[in-house]
C-alpha cells in the first residue's frame, strides 16, 4: 500500500465530484417529491425525477470505483497531534457515509424496478434491479426506505462539512490534503 500526505489526485477529484452529485441529489429529491404531492405534474417534475435517477444511479457505480479506490490506497495518516478518539471518530463517520452511499442510491433503484419507473434522462431506461418484483406497495416501501436513508446521509453529509470548516478554520492541515 502506497503512503501519501495528500490524498491521491484521483481520490480528490471522486470526492469533489461525489459531493457535488449528492449536494444537489438531496434537495432535488425533496423538490421533486414535494411538487409531485402537490400534483405538479409537467415538464419539470419529469425533468427533476430524470435527472434524479440518473444522477443517484451513477453515484451508485461511482461508489464501486471509491470503494475499490479506499481498499487499494492508504489515505495520508493524521498528525500526531490529533486526539486519538477524534480519528477514530472521523473515521467512523467517514466509514458510515460510505455505507449510507451505497444503500441510498440501492433502495432508490429498487423502489423504481417495483414501481416500475426505471426511464431516465433522454428516455434511456435503467436496469431494472435484479430479484426485485413489481408491486406499488413494495415501491412505497422501498422509497420511504430511500428517503429515511437520505435524510440520514444529509445530517452525517452537515456533520462532515462543519467539521471540514473547523479544521479549514484551524489551518491544521487536514482541509489541504482533500484540496
Ligand atoms: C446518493 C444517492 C441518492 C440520494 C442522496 C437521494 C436522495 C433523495 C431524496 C432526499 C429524496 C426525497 C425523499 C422524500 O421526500 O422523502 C429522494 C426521492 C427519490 N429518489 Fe433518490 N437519492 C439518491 C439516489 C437515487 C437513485 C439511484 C434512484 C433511482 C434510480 C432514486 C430515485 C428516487 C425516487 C423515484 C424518489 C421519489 C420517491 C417518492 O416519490 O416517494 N434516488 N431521493
Amino acid at each position: 500500500m502506497s503512503q501519501v500526505q495528500k490524498y491521491p489526485a484521483g481520490w480528490r477529484l471522486l470526492h469533489w465530484l461525489m459531493a457535488l452529485m449528492v449536494l444537489t441529489l438531496i434537495p432535488i429529491g425533496l423538490w421533486m417529491t414535494a411538487r409531485a404531492e402537490a400534483d405538479i405534474w409537467g415538464r419539470l417534475t419529469d425533468t427533476l425525477y430524470s435527472s434524479h435517477k440518473a444522477v443517484g444511479f451513477a453515484v451508485l457505480l461511482l461508489m464501486i470505483v471509491r470503494i475499490s479506490v479506499k481498499i487499494w490506497l492508504k489515505g495520508p495518516p493524521y498528525p500526531d497531534e490529533m486526539p486519538r478518539k477524534l480519528q477514530m471518530a472521523a473515521k467512523g463517520l467517514h466509514h458510515l457515509m460510505y455505507v449510507l452511499l451505497v444503500l441510498t442510491p440501492l433502495f432508490g433503484w429498487a423502489g423504481v424496478t417495483a414501481y416500475p419507473a426505471l426511464v431516465t434522462l433522454g428516455g434511456y431506461h435503467l436496469p431494472a434491479m435484479p430479484f426485485v418484483p413489481q408491486g406499488d406497495q413494495l415501491a412505497a416501501r422501498l422509497f420511504a426506505i430511500h428517503g429515511a436513508l437520505a435524510i440520514s446521509l444529509g445530517v452525517l453529509v452537515a456533520g462532515h462539512i462543519t467539521a471540514a470548516f473547523r479544521h479549514m478554520i484551524r489551518k491544521d492541515g487536514i482541509f489541504r490534503r482533500m484540496i
